[in-house]
């Protein structure tokens, strides 16, 4: 059993909260979208509230990588939107930083450093050997106990996700609840459910489609975006050089699989009938009988869409992942904006998250019944994967 703040006596109690604030920054270096740090405010204000004295461990970007940078403006934003005093500390687990938490008083918060600016934490971990890491056995011992909001980042089994909650008496906070209800309970949403796998995630998003056809969690796979490209190659379609490259850029062997999902369940998955392209600065509609081509497929075109639509909207359950073409380029956000409004007139939807999630809020589309917060994690879950972080937390 995973406990929840409803078990958790919060009055007076130094709680460690891991969330994930892992988000765009802008050329300044500074937030650029607040959507994931929002989505912790019910989690943190509740404690808060309750009288915890909240201490906020977070990560942001990958060491080396643009967007890898301090917690500084998110402690800001996070200033602004809980219901408490919010402090920053430049620093993880030194002995300033555990003093500022034995500093905290009830209702107030502490957002610590990146936790990866740690260097162990960007390594995976058993939870036993998490646990004795410097940062989580430094800061266990200012704690008293442990919850984990971040979703996000429970495919992650870094000392941060998995050693805390082996460490102190570890909780689900509101996110993670919410998320693993949703999305552990797909097998009891209503049918037809209708898979829509889009985006460049094409290796883990053919994983999906294996496993939720195998399981019989899945009525329909519709296919888009690079993923459907590789469908369409696999079917012996000839997009053109550019479109190949694509595909094989990503994964020499993802044809192959695609291939032998399409012999064993092609009668369940849906392919592109038709792609647009860019041809003298206008959107180009081609059908499959006009390829291949030279330009690279930047969308689905309007007979896909119009096929995928109706089998969206009939659907019980529509869950969806990825952008079905370059939705950032105005004349190819048309697939995208089209499906995924199609899939709010399903009578259950459910959006997978990370850059998902940021296209819909770029496209104005919202109106779904569960929007994820994670990108990597929500499409292991949808494999039928355990995430270790979760794993740990389920032993109560
Ligand atoms: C995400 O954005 O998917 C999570 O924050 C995990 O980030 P990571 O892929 O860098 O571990």
């Amino acid at each position: 059993m995973i406990r929840t703040l409803d078990d958790l006596d919060a009055a007076g109690t130094t709680v460690g909260v891991r969330v994930d604030v892992n988000s765009p920054l802008g050329d300044d270096g500074r937030l650029a979208d607040d959507a994931r740090i929002r989505a912790h405010v019910d989690t943190l204000s509740e404690l808060i509230e309750r009288d915890a004295r909240v201490v906020v461990l977070a990560h942001q970007g990958r060491p080396g990588g643009d967007e890898f940078s301090t917690l500084e403006s998110h402690a800001e934003r996070l200033d602004e939107l809980l219901s408490g005093p919010v402090s920053y500390s430049d620093a993880i687990f030194s002995a300033d930083a555990r003093e500022a938490v034995r500093a905290l008083d009830d209702g107030e918060a502490l957002v610590l450093e990146n936790t990866r600016f740690y260097s162990e934490e960007y390594m995976a971990f058993e939870p036993s050997a998490a646990a004795e890491t410097h940062m989580v056995a430094k800061l266990s011992s200012v704690l008293d106990c442990f919850v984990n909001d971040a979703f996000a980042a429970a495919h992650r089994s870094q000392p941060s996700m998995v050693g805390f909650s082996t460490a102190l008496p570890a909780y689900a906070g509101r996110v993670m609840e919410t998320e693993l209800e949703v999305l552990g309970n797909i097998d009891e949403t209503a049918t037809p459910r209708v898979y829509v796998l889009a985006g460049a995630k094409v290796v883990d998003s053919i994983d999906v489609a294996r496993s939720v056809l195998e399981r019989g969690l899945a009525d329909a796979v519709l296919t888009a975006g690079i993923v459907g490209n590789t469908f369409l190659l696999a079917d012996g379609v000839t997009l053109g050089a550019a479109s190949a490259s694509i595909v094989n850029d990503r994964s020499a062997d993802a044809v192959k699989r695609a291939g032998d999902l399409l012999d064993d369940y092609g009668h369940r998955i849906y392919l592109p009938r038709d792609v647009a392209i860019e041809r003298g600065g206008e959107r180009v509609e081609l059908d499959l009988s006009e390829l291949p081509t030279t330009e690279p497929a930047m969308d689905v075109g309007s007979r896909t869409i119009a096929a995928y639509a109706d089998v969206l909207e009939d659907a019980g359950t529509a869950i969806l992942n990825g952008p079905a073409g370059v939705f950032e380029e105005e004349l190819f956000a048309y697939g995208t904006k089209e499906l995924y409004t199609a899939a709010t007139r399903a009578e259950y939807s459910i959006v997978g998250g990370g850059d998902t999630a940021a296209a819909l809020r770029r496209l104005g589309i919202d109106d779904f019944s569960h929007i994820s917060t994670g990108g990597g994690a929500c499409l292991r879950m949808l494999t039928g994967d355990t995430l270790p972080a979760v794993e740990v937390l389920d032993r109560y």
